[in-house]
C-alpha cells in the first residue's frame, strides 16, 4: 500500500468539515496537475454533511467545478428518485446547489434491465473518461464509508465481488445491513488505482470493526474495507471520536 493517514475529529461535524477540506485540496492538486478533478463519490448517510457542507457558499467558490468530474464508486439498484438511491442523496446534498455542467456527472443507469447490466454500462461510462485508452481510470479521490459489518462501496463481506480481478465495476447481491436491495460497486482493483482513499467513519457501532481493520487484524473476506489499499495512493481515515473508540 502506498501511504496511510488517520484523522480525528471530536464530532461528525467535526468530520464533514475536514472531509470537505479534503475535497477542496483534493480537486485545487487534481486540477493543477493534469487539469481536471476526477471524483467518486460514497453513498450512505455519513458523507451528507460533508455534501452539504461543500454545497454552502463561501465552500463551493473553492472547487472549480467546470473542471470537475463526478462519478460513484457504488449504487443501490433503485429508481434515481428513490430515497434509497445513493446519487439522489448527493444530488439533492450537493450536486443540484453547485455549477457543475450535466455532462459531467456520471449517475449508474438504474432503469437498465439488470445490476449486471447497469455495472457493465458502468465500467464503460469510466472507459471513457480515461486519456488513454484501455488503462484504468484512477480517481483523485473517492469517498467511501464503513459498514458496521467491515463492508464498503458494495463490497459485502464473503461476496465473490471481492476477488474480482479484471471487472473494475460488477453487481452484487445486498448484504446483511439495509436496504435488501442489489447493487452495483467498484471492485478492488478499480479501487486501489486510486490516488487518494478517503473513509468517512462516525459512530461507535463502526469502532470495533475500525479497530481490527486499523490493527491488521482483518482480512478483506472479513472485513472488506481492509482490502481498500491503494498501491500509489494514500488511504485516508476521517473518523470521529465514537468511531475512533475515543468516545
Ligand atoms: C451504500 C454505501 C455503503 C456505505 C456504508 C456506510 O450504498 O450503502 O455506499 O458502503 O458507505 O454502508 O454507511 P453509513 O455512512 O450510512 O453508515
Amino acid at each position: 500500500m502506498g501511504t496511510e493517514l488517520i484523522e480525528v475529529y471530536d464530532d461528525p461535524q467535526g468530520l464533514a468539515a475536514g472531509a470537505a477540506a479534503r475535497f477542496i485540496v483534493a480537486a485545487r492538486g487534481a486540477i493543477a496537475a493534469r487539469g481536471r478533478f476526477l471524483v467518486a463519490l460514497a453513498g450512505g448517510s455519513t458523507p451528507e454533511l460533508t455534501y452539504q457542507l461543500l454545497s454552502k457558499p463561501g465552500m463551493k467558490e473553492q472547487v472549480d467545478w467546470s473542471k470537475t468530474w463526478i462519478v460513484q464508486g457504488d449504487e443501490r439498484f433503485v429508481p434515481a428518485d428513490d430515497s434509497a438511491s445513493n446519487w439522489r442523496m448527493a444530488r439533492r446534498a450537493l450536486l443540484d446547489h453547485v455549477p457543475i455542467p450535466s455532462a459531467q456527472l456520471f449517475p449508474f443507469d438504474t432503469l437498465v434491465k439488470s445490476p449486471g447490466e447497469s455495472a457493465q454500462r458502468y465500467a464503460q461510462t469510466l472507459a471513457a473518461l480515461v486519456k488513454e485508452p484501455g488503462s484504468m481510470p484512477r480517481m483523485d479521490l473517492i469517498f467511501l464509508g464503513l459498514g458496521e459489518d467491515g463492508h464498503t462501496a458494495s463490497l459485502f463481506p464473503h461476496q465473490v465481488s471481492l476477488h474480482e480481478e479484471s471487472a473494475w465495476v460488477v453487481a452484487c447481491p445486498p448484504g446483511v445491513l439495509p436496504p435488501p436491495v442489489d447493487r452495483m460497486t467498484f471492485t478492488f482493483p478499480l479501487l486501489n488505482a486510486s490516488r487518494e482513499a478517503v473513509f468517512l467513519v462516525a459512530g461507535v457501532k463502526k469502532a470495533r470493526v475500525l479497530a481490527k481493520i486499523l490493527a491488521g487484524e482483518a482480512t478483506r473476506d472479513e472485513y472488506p474495507a481492509a482490502g481498500v489499499q491503494p498501491v500509489e495512493g494514500t488511504r485516508v481515515w476521517l473518523l470521529d471520536r465514537a468511531a475512533a473508540g475515543k468516545g
